[in-house]
Formats: C-alpha cells, sequence, structure tokens
C-alpha cells in the first residue's frame, strides 16, 4: 500500500528455507522494513525497486504489491472490501485480468470461491461505475490479482511477475527432477561462494546448478532472459525507467569454470543446450563421466550437487551411488567443500563423513536436508584428529544451523580467494554476443518501436 514519497509496501514470495537469502538480496537492492515470514519477505521501497527485485532477485518467487488490508470471516465480507478498491488504479477497462488465491483460514472451505467472489467485486465495481468491466482471462491475463487470506486477515494484491520467477527463460531441455532454478540459486548462495573458485556438479543433469552458479558469478539477473514481467501491463508501467534498470551493466569477471559432468550423455546434451541458450557456454565444461571415475578435481573448488533420491533407482543401487561418493570425496575432493542436497537420511549415512552444517530444505514436497562436508586437505589422520579436537572443544551440537558457523575445522578448507582480472578480449566478446543474443535482453530494448 503506498505510503510516502510513492513508497510502498512489497511482498516477495519464495520457497521454504531461503527466506533470509532473500531478505539478503532485496536489502542489497536497496528495500527497507524487510521482514521475513514463512516462504515470504515483506518490505517497501518504491517503483524502481519493485522493478529491480523481479529482475535481480535469484531466490524470489514472484513479487506481490498490496493494494488492500482488511479482516473477514466469511466471503461476502471479501467481496465488499474488495469492491472498495479503486480498480481504475489498476485494470483498464479494456484489459484482461484473473485472480490466484491462497487460503490458510477455518473460516474459508474453498479458495476458488474466494476468487470467485473477488472477481465479482472487480466486475461489479466496473459495471456499476463505467457500463462496462474488464474480461477475466485465466491464461496469460493483462493484470494478475492476488487474495490471499490467513486466518481472517486478507490482502489484496496485484502481482508484478506474472509466470512464476524460477521460470527464468534459458530452460530448452529438461532431464528428469530438474531443481526449481530458485532452489539451485539458493543452494549455491547458501554455500558463500560467488565466483571465487572453480564450480564443481558431478551429477548435472540439465545443467540448472551450473548454470545458476555462471549467473551468480557473474553477477547477471537471472531475469533477463524472461520475455515479460506483468508489471509491463500495469497502468503506471514506467518503460524509461524498466529500460534504464535492464540495461545498467553491473557485470563482473569470473575467472575460473563451472565443471559439469553426468554419467547420461542424454543429460549432457540437454545441459549443453541450456547452457548454449543462457550463452554461457565458455563458462563452463562439460562431459560425459560417471562419478566413480571422477579422479581429478579442478582447484580451488567447491562441489554442490544433486545426486538421485532414489525415486526411480533401486535402494541397493542407491546406498551404493553414496558411499562412491563418499569414497571419491575423500579421495579426490580434498581442500573442497562439499555440498550435497538429498532426501534420505540412509543416503547420507552412506557418505560416512560428518558434515559441518545441515539445512533443512523442501525440494517440490520432499523434506530434503542439504548437507556440506569440508574436505580436509593433508592426511586423513590429521582430519579425524581435527574432528577429534573440535568434538572435545564442542560437547553439544545443534542438529540443525543455518548460520555459517566458524569452527577450527575452517582452517583447512580450501583457500578460495584469488583476484585475477579476465582476459579482456575473452570478457569484450562475450558482451558482444551477449548484445547479438536474443536470449539476451540487451536488445530488448534497443528499438523502442519493436520491443523484442
Ligand atoms: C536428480 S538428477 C540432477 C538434476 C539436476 N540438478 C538438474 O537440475 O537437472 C541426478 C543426476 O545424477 C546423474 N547420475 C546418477 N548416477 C550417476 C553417477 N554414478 N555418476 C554421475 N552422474 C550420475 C543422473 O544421470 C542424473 O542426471
Amino acid at each position: 500500500m503506498q505510503t510516502q514519497d510513492n513508497v510502498f509496501e512489497m511482498v516477495a514470495k519464495t520457497l521454504y528455507g531461503l527466506e533470509d537469502i532473500l531478505a539478503d538480496e532485496l536489502i542489497a537492492l536497496g528495500a527497507n522494513d524487510v521482514q521475513t515470514g514463512r516462504r515470504m519477505v515483506s518490505f517497501t521501497g518504491n517503483k524502481e525497486l519493485l522493478y529491480k527485485a523481479n529482475l535481480y532477485c535469484r531466490t524470489a518467487l514472484r513479487i506481490l504489491k498490496p493494494i488492500s488490508h482488511f479482516k473477514a470471516r466469511d466471503a461476502e465480507t471479501v467481496y465488499r472490501k474488495a469492491k472498495e478498491v479503486s480498480w481504475e488504479d489498476y485494470i483498464a477497462l479494456d484489459k484482461t485480468f484473473a485472480i490466484d488465491s491462497v487460503i490458510h483460514s477455518d473460516d474459508f472451505n474453498h479458495s476458488k470461491f474466494v476468487a470467485y467472489k473477488t472477481k465479482d467485486a472487480i466486475a461489479d465495481y466496473f459495471a456499476e461505475k463505467y457500463g462496462k468491466r474488464p474480461s477475466v482471462r485465466i491464461s496469460n491475463p493483462d493484470i494478475y490479482i492476488h487474495v490471499h487470506i490467513s486466518h481472517n486477515d486478507c490482502t489484496l494484491s496485484v502481482d508484478s511477475s506474472g509466470e512464476s520467477l524460477h521460470k527464468r527463460g534459458y530452460r530448452v531441455e529438461q532431464t528428469e527432477a530438474p531443481l526449481n532454478e530458485v532452489l539451485a540459486a539458493g543452494m549455491i548462495m547458501r554455500t558463500g561462494w560467488r565466483g571465487e573458485s572453480h564450480f564443481v556438479d558431478p551429477m548435472c543433469g540439465s545443467g540448472t546448478l551450473l548454470i545458476e552458479a555462471a549467473l551468480i558469478a557473474l553477477n547477471i539477473p537471472p531475469g533477463i532472459y524472461r520475455k515479460e514481467f506483468a508489471f509491463e501491463k500495469w497502468i503506471d508501467y514506467d518503460h524509461d525507467l524498466f529500460e534504464r534498470i535492464f540495461n545498467e551493466e553491473n557485470e563482473r569477471p569470473f575467472t575460473f569454470k563451472c565443471c559439469g559432468s553426468d554419467i547420461s550423455p542424454i543429460a549432457i546434451e540437454a545441459a549443453e543446450k541450456n547452457i548454449r541458450n543462457a550463452g554461457l557456454i565458455k563458462y563452463v565444461d562439460l562431459k560425459v563421466l560417471p562419478f566413480q571415475q571422477y579422479n581429478e578435481a579442478p582447484r580451488p573448488g567447491i562441489m554442490v550437487t544433486n545426486p538421485p533420491y532414489g525415486e526411480r533407482i533401486s535402494s541397493r543401487d542407491l546406498a551404493g551411488l553414496y558411499s562412491m561418493i563418499g569414497e571419491r570425496m575423500k579421495h579426490v575432493l580434498t581442500g573442497y567443500k562439499v555440498w550435497i542436497i538429498s532426501y534420505k537420511e540412509e543416503c547420507f549415512e552412506k557418505i560416512a563423513l560428518r558434515p559441518s552444517e545441515k539445512i533443512k530444505i523442501l525440494n517440490g514436497s520432499l523434506e530434503c536436508e542439504y548437507r556440506c562436508y569440508e574436505m580436509f586437505e593433508g592426511a586423513n589422520k590429521d582430519y579425524k584428529k581435527a574432528l577429534h579436537a573440535e568434538d572435545a572443544a564442542q560437547p553439544e551440537r545443534r542438529p540443525f544451523r543455518k548460520d555459517k558457523p566458524d569452527r577450527p575445522a575452517r582452517r583447512f578448507a580450501a583457500a578460495h580467494a584469488r583476484d585475477d582480472r579476465p582476459d579482456e578480449a575473452d570478457y569484450a566478446s562475450f558482451r558482444e554476443r551477449k548484445q547479438d543474443k536474443k536470449p539476451f535482453g540487451k536488445k530488448r530494448f534497443d528499438n523502442k518501436n519493436n520491443k523484442r
């Protein structure tokens, strides 16, 4: 809702477990009054921030702009209150709209009925005031209205994103069980990695982690591949402002590589198509390679991976896969931090290494865990000794922690920092290609009469 100097309230939705990362992203963009909730972050800011949040936030699913808050215990009250909104500020008569509702309340049984009553309120508002009304369109409407009810607290919002922001627009191929792009970005950001070393995913599937990693390392906004954001059809849309934001140059050099491999040639083919479509192939090395044959890791490096969880693999094979992962980590990935998302405790047990962090995370509907293993440099006995010393110093362990503990073990972690400058020619060629390529949006506003 509007406050002063065109500052208004906004709500960014996210996945469970990524709220604090999203809050940090929003603060970095200049958001004020930032508060985290369950799968959401509320904040205030102006139109510029609204556009930036859509374009830049890697861990946001959508950005809502609340336009009315009220209390209601029944759909009739929702209808009455919704009719009090000045809808012509948001929906032009010749535009289409759709309503989406999320209800967490015992007073309301049917979210569809609430959406239906809100649609009636908007239609009746226009019909009574103007003698005609905008049309409802379920797919690809001009304006998305969102109704949220928690107990008897109702909020009507306009959705500035439209299609969920995890749909970045770079994916042309997918393999089985690809990670949600927002989850992949959140997992990488949780590690603290921002491009200071090589990034390795030896079970890369369609390449989601590799692409999100390259975008993070290069500081490329994840939204630049999108065809559109819903706010571009808003009545108050400021094309010049968005054009300026869209064409801001914030990219930074990335002097390492994202290294992806997978046992499946089909997966590597899909990953290559996606990475090429994102214009990032220069930053990624890909190969077909079973992890059991992984004998050399680039250094310095970090590994983030999403092995199979077991839906399409027998439990015996799954146990074998995870003990092989643990064995490769010990022998090949010394000096690495290895982050693994998985679903079953039995899988983690087979890795047979002690994690330094355990984070609960939802992958779709699966309650997963995201664990970090710090693979010590030096002999295995030093590793055991260090763990032993750590145990003695720290008898009680909190089972789950989201913050990054400053443990003695970290002394053994890989030294990632390096201040190499990129090859300027390579970087320039990337930039040129970026300007040429359709998926990259820098071209998007080059010709105002022929947008996109
Ligand atoms: C859950 S999928 C990864 C999905 C990926 N994160 C994405 O977003 O597309 C797991 C991947 O592990 C690969 N895989 C299974 N066993 C492997 C092995 N022994 N070595 C290497 N890759 C393996 C599968 O081929 C599959 O692509």
